[in-house]
C-alpha cells in the first residue's frame, strides 16, 4: 500500500513508519518539525528511519537511505499543500497522527489545540475524500472521557463532559470524523490512546517526565497524594493494534464506515507502582512529594483505563504487554539515549 503518515516525526510516527516500511509498504511522511525544544529528538527519530537531517527543506522531499520512504516538512494546516500532496501520490491510505498533546498546555493556550487538533484534521479529511483514498486512521486519546467519565471506559460512555481543550479538541475531530464516514463513506478507523510510552516517547509523557526526574534527582509531585490508575500502554501493543486495523477493512454493509476502540493494556496500574518499577529499572530511587492537588482541576482523571472488549472483539487483537515486562526496556532505552541522543 501507498500510506501517508502525518506526525511522522513524532513518538508514534516514527514507530509506525518503521513497522510499515519493513512490511513493504511504500511510505511517505509529513511533519512540520514544530516546538524547537524536541526538534533534535525527532531528527533523530527520522535519521533512524533513514533519511539525513540535513537533507530537509521546507516542502521538498528527503528520500530515506533504507527504505521506500520520503519525508516532507509540511504543515497539515496549509490546505492547499495536503491537497496537492495527496493528488500527486494518490495514497491508499492515511495515518493521521499530527497533532498539539499536553493536559497542561492546553489549559494555558487553547487555540492551537483547536487549530492544529481539529481544522488540521478537516483538512486532512477534505484531501482523503478528494483523492479516493480507501481508509483513514486517526489516533484520538482517551482524554475524551471526560469528568463524567467511569472506568474501565468505553467507547460509548457519556463523554459531554471534556476536562481540557486537548480532549475537546480530540473528540470534535472524532466527531468529523463519522461526519465524513457517513457523507462521503470514507473508511474511517480511530484508535482513543491510552497513555502509550516505550522508546523515542514524547518528553512531555508521563513516562518520559518519571525516568528524566528519577535520573535528575528531581521530585515527582503525586497529585491527588499518589491515588491515580492509569493505563500505560506499551508502543508494540499500539502498534500492532494498528497494523491489525489499517489491514481490516471498515466496511459494513449498508452501515456508516467508522470503527472505534479504546485501545489500552486494560490494567489498572497504581501511579506509584509504576514509578517503582522505573525505580528498579533505572537501579534509583525517586524524590516522592505528596500533592493534595483534585486532578479534576487540572484536567485529569482519578482513575483511567481501557475497556477493550471492542477491540478484541471486532479486530480480534488485544495488547499484551505488561508494564513489569516494558518498563524495564524502556529505562534501558531511557539510561542508553538520554543526553545521548535527547534532553528534557
Ligand atoms: N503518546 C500517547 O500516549 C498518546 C495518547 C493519546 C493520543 N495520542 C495521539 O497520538 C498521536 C501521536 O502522538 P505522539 O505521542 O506520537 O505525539 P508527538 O508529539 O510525538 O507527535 C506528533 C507530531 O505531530 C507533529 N505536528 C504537530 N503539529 C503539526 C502540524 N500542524 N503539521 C504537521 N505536523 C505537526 C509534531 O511535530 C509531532 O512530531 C497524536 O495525535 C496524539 O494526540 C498519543
Amino acid at each position: 500500500m501507498k500510506i501517508l503518515v502525518t506526525g511522522a516525526a513524532g513518538f508514534i510516527g516514527y514507530h509506525v513508519i518503521n513497522r510499515l516500511i519493513n512490511e513493504g509498504h511504500t511510505v511517505v511522511g509529513i511533519d512540520n518539525l514544530c516546538e524547537p525544544d524536541t526538534v533534535d529528538l525527532k531528527k533523530v527519530r527520522l535519521s533512524l528511519l533513514g533519511v539525513n537531517p540535513d537533507a530537509i527543506k521546507d516542502g521538498i522531499p528527503a528520500r530515506s537511505a533504507i527504505a521506500v520512504f520520503d519525508f516532507i516538512k509540511l504543515d497539515v494546516l496549509d490546505r492547499n499543500d495536503m491537497m496537492q500532496l495527496c493528488n500527486e501520490c494518490r495514497f491508499d491510505a492515511i495515518i493521521h497522527l499530527a497533532a498539539i498533546t499536553g493536559t497542561q498546555l492546553a489549559i494555558n493556550y487553547p487555540t492551537p489545540f483547536h487549530n492544529i487538533n481539529t481544522s488540521g484534521t478537516v483538512n486532512m479529511l477534505e484531501a482523503a475524500r478528494l483523492t479516493g483514498v480507501k481508509h483513514f486512521f486517526f489516533a484520538s486519546s482517551s482524554k475524551v472521557h471526560g469528568r463524567l467519565a467511569q472506568a474501565p471506559m468505553k467507547e460509548n460512555d457519556n463523554i459531554d463532559e471534556p476536562m481540557c481543550m486537548y480532549a475537546a479538541s480530540k473528540r470534535a475531530a472524532e466527531l468529523l470524523c463519522y461526519a465524513y464516514a457517513n457523507s462521503y463513506r470514507l473508511p474511517i478507523t480511530i484508535f482513543r490512546l491510552f497513555t502509550t510510552y516505550g522508546s523515542w516517547c514524547r518528553p512531555n509523557s508521563e513516562p518520559m517526565r518519571i525516568a528524566h526526574d528519577i535520573l535528575e534527582e528531581k521530585p515527582i509531585k503525586l497529585i491527588n497524594n499518589g491515588h491515580l490508575v492509569r493505563d500505560f500502554t506499551y508502543i508494540d501493543d499500539v502498534i500492532d493494534g494498528m497494523m491489525f486495523a489499517i489491514n481490516t477493512p471498515v466496511h459494513k454493509s449498508g452501515q456508516v464506515p467508522y470503527a472505534l476502540y479504546n485501545v489500552g493494556r486494560s490494567t489498572p496500574v497504581p501511579y506509584l507502582s509504576f514509578i517503582q518499577s522505573i525505580e528498579q529499572a533505572l537501579g534509583k530511587s525517586a524524590i516522592i512529594e505528596q500533592d493534595a492537588t483534585n486532578p479534576f482541576t487540572i484536567g485529569e482523571h482519578v482513575e483511567m483505563y481501557a475497556d477493550t472488549s471492542k477491540l478484541e472483539s471486532e479486530l480480534a487483537y488485544s495488547p499484551v504487554w505488561d508494564y513489569e515486562e516494558a518498563v524495564p526496556l524502556f529505562a534501558q532505552w531511557f539510561k542508553e539515549n538520554y543526553k545521548v541522543n535527547f534532553t528534557i
